[in-house]
């Protein structure tokens, strides 16, 4: 039987009741408390799910037997709470994206390698059954050579629904770093990664209305670029389109596409781990849905986290890493950049596609 490793959850808000209740179904994974700056949602959330112990974070961070602490705070919380639960000696989860900064994202990184520790990050979803099995499809050569890829994220923004939407229109918020993850995450493990890049963007709308909740008809200052396209030149050769938006009221374009060759393939919403994953090759000249491998095809948030778990059990590479993670935020980054200079700019950082899942993972 596997070891177990103990975990700490520190943030106990929206996403924390998906970790908490998919961390039950992997053996490896237990969580032995959680955390939160408001204690009481640490208090509810240990009730409903089961947890031992709710605490402060700075409890949790000086628990000796947590070995991997998952950080489920806000964008702006992420490298601070990784700093200290590094610096407490554990390994650290991040949910996306790693740190809004890149310097601190270096930092985090710098400091685990020295520590001898492991920083991993989310998302996870290219480790489900529909990206592994695009994976597996253009590993196979079933679209031959890949040529170019599209990959679009567009809506009008989160601020009907959401009741605290300020965040989404301020540094490190936006739709590039709310959502690029997902899809910039799925393009670099499906085609490697990018070499260069350049963009455009543009603030469409200057003030957004609070739509629900006690904030309703409050008025919001957009800080930030709500359109960003990019380019991406894969190092491999292929050449990618990306627009994230919440500036868009409706569109017909797909989530993502590649083309290579000798096909083009479709795959699913990289915000879910499932399909549908489709091919169109020439001899057939139509769309054919492709039978999903046998993995995990249901939200499975904390897979990267069990993933991780296992690697530091058996001295492997984890996945869902933090030079992944750091990666995409940098490309994030700098198709900002590129927009704002007018340049297309040459990336100093790069990554190993993460292996492909195995079957029996
Ligand atoms: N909500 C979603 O559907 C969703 C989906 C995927 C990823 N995420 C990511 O998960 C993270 C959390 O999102 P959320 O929607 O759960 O946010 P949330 O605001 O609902 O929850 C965050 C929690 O962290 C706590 N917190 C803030 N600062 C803290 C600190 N310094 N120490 C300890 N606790 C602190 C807050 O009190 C809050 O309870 C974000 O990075 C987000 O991008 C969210």
């Amino acid at each position: 039987m596997q070891q177990k490793t103990k975990i700490g959850i520190v943030g106990c808000g929206n996403i924390s009741g998906t970790y908490l209740k998919v961390a039950k179904t992997f053996d490896i994974l237990e969580v032995v408390a959680c955390a939160d700056v408001i204690a009481e949602l640490a208090q509810a959330k240990a009730a409903e799910y089961g947890v031992p112990r709710a605490c402060s974070p700075a409890e949790l961070l000086a628990d000796p037997e947590i070995e991997i602490v998952v950080n489920l705070t806000p964008p702006a919380a992420h490298a601070d709470i990784a700093m200290q639960a590094l610096q407490a000696g554990k390994s650290i989860y991040n949910e996306k994206p790693l740190a809004i900064e890149r310097e601190d994202a270096r930092r985090m990184l710098r400091l685990a390698e020295d520590r001898h520790l492991r920083v991993g990050c989310a998302p996870d979803t290219f480790m489900g059954a529909g990206l592994q099995t695009c994976r597996r499809l253009i590993d196979d050569g079933a679209i031959g050579r890949p040529i170019a890829a599209t990959a679009f994220m567009l809506g009008r923004g989160p601020e009907p629904w959401h009741p605290n939407p300020e965040f989404f229109y301020q540094r490190g918020g936006g739709p590039m770093f709310d959502m690029g993850p997902y899809y910039l995450t799925a393009l670099v493990t499906l085609l490697g990664p990018v070499k260069r890049v350049t963009g455009a963007t543009q603030m469409s709308f200057p003030e957004r209305v609070i739509g629900s909740g006690p904030k309703k008809g409050n008025k919001i200052a957009v800080e930030i670029p709500t359109h960003i396209v990019g380019v991406l030149e894969f190092a491999a050769g292929a050449v990618g389109t990306l627009i994230t938006s919440f500036d868009v009221w409706a569109h017909q374009l797909p989530r993502i596409e590649i083309y290579g060759t000798d096909g083009t393939l479709s795959a699913p919403d990289p915000n879910t781990f499932g399909g549908p994953v489709k091919l169109w090759r020439p001899e057939k000249k139509e769309w054919e849905e492709v039978p999903l491998l046998p993995l995990r095809a249901e939200n499975s948030r904390s897979l990267g986290v069990a993933d991780m778990a296992q690697a530091m059990q058996s001295g492997r590479p984890h996945r869902a890493s933090g030079a992944l993670a750091y990666h995409v935020l940098d490309l994030m980054h700098t198709i900002h950049d590129a927009a704002r200079e007018g340049l297309h700019i040459t990336m100093t950082s790069a990554c190993e596609r993460p292996a492909p899942m195995a079957i029996d993972d």
